[in-house]
């Protein structure tokens, strides 16, 4: 699922970083043949141009959903029901749901507030937009926008509550990332992270970093002929470990950080709440 990732455009042929303008212009390299080498721990966001990352979710938005649910073995629903579940959020509530890919968080979080409440739900890819349009178009309480995670269309403290599901390996900068969420939500609301991790302890992790790297791409090709499930495996290299992020939150301006490790450690959920006065 969202555990999708963008390409390394170091090992773009051709190109270099910021030469990606045009969405039609990214290509995307094959990542079992050559390993991401932006692996120190803990960058600071993604290095990918950020018309390269929605070009790559445009192209797979019609498959995305079947094959998460394919590579996650259905465990995807459980990590979103525990993401709604933190969010603490009732009915007439009101939520964002940023980097909403087709919308099933998004969804989730508006059964969970009702038809007297609103979610809005934001990507940068349309493709990924129009697909979450098409699957839930009931519910009338959900909108879906186009927009920038890093500069989302709400004013300060417009939602109780704000998610990022499998998003934030995506964004430019994680820590501008983190006080966007802030931002939007009120003092006292929550704001909540799923996102993927390296499971420990080191063997368990090392066994699950290669079967990631061959598995993914190998399973993106078979099932969807799609060469960009090859770029998975790189967006964890380098990422921080859930206790960096958590740091990271903090100094975004959340407290009471905390981390609830899922799927055996390959996903981690972080919570904060927006401090009060
Ligand atoms: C792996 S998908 C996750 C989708 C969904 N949250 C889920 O759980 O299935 C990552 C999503 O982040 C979106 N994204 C990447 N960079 C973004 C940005 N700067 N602003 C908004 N959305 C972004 C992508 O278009 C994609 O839909």
């Amino acid at each position: 699922m969202a555990v999708l990732a963008p390409p390394d455009p170091r090992l773009t042929e051709p190109g270099t970083p910021g030469e990606v303008d045009d969405p039609s212009d990214a290509t995307f390299p094959l990542l079992d043949e050559a390993p991401a080498p932006w692996a120190a721990r803990g960058r600071s966001g993604n290095p990918v141009p950020e018309a390269a990352v929605s070009a790559m979710f445009d192209e797979i938005a019609p498959i995305y959903d079947r094959l998460n649910t394919l590579m996650t073995l259905g465990a995807d629903a459980g990590w979103r029901r525990a993401a709604v579940a933190a969010a603490r959020l009732h009915a007439g509530d009101t939520a964002v749901d940023v980097a909403c890919g087709t919308g099933k968080l998004s969804a989730a979080l508006a059964e969970r507030v009702g038809p007297f409440g609103r979610v809005l739900a934001v990507d940068a890819s349309r493709g990924m937009i129009d697909r979450g349009r098409a699957v839930f178009p009931d519910l009338v309480q959900l909108e879906f926008r186009q927009a920038n995670a890093l500069r989302l269309p709400a004013p300060d403290g417009e939602f109780d509550a704000a998610t990022i599901a499998f998003g934030l390996r995506n964004l430019a900068d994680f820590d501008a990332g983190f006080r966007e969420l802030c931002r939007v939500v009120r003092p006292g609301g929550r704001v909540v992270c799923l996102e993927l991790s390296v499971p420990r302890p080191r063997a368990w992790g090392h066994l699950f970093q290669v079967t990631f790297r061959r598995l993914v791409p190998w399973a993106g090709r078979i099932a969807a002929g799609s060469r960009a499930y090859g770029y998975l495996p790189a967006s964890l290299d380098g990422f921080p470990d859930p206790d960096a992020l958590a740091v990271r939150m903090r100094a975004a301006g959340l407290q009471r950080v905390t981390i609830r490790r899922l799927g055996l450690g390959a996903v981690a959920l972080h919570v904060g709440t927006v401090p009060e006065g």
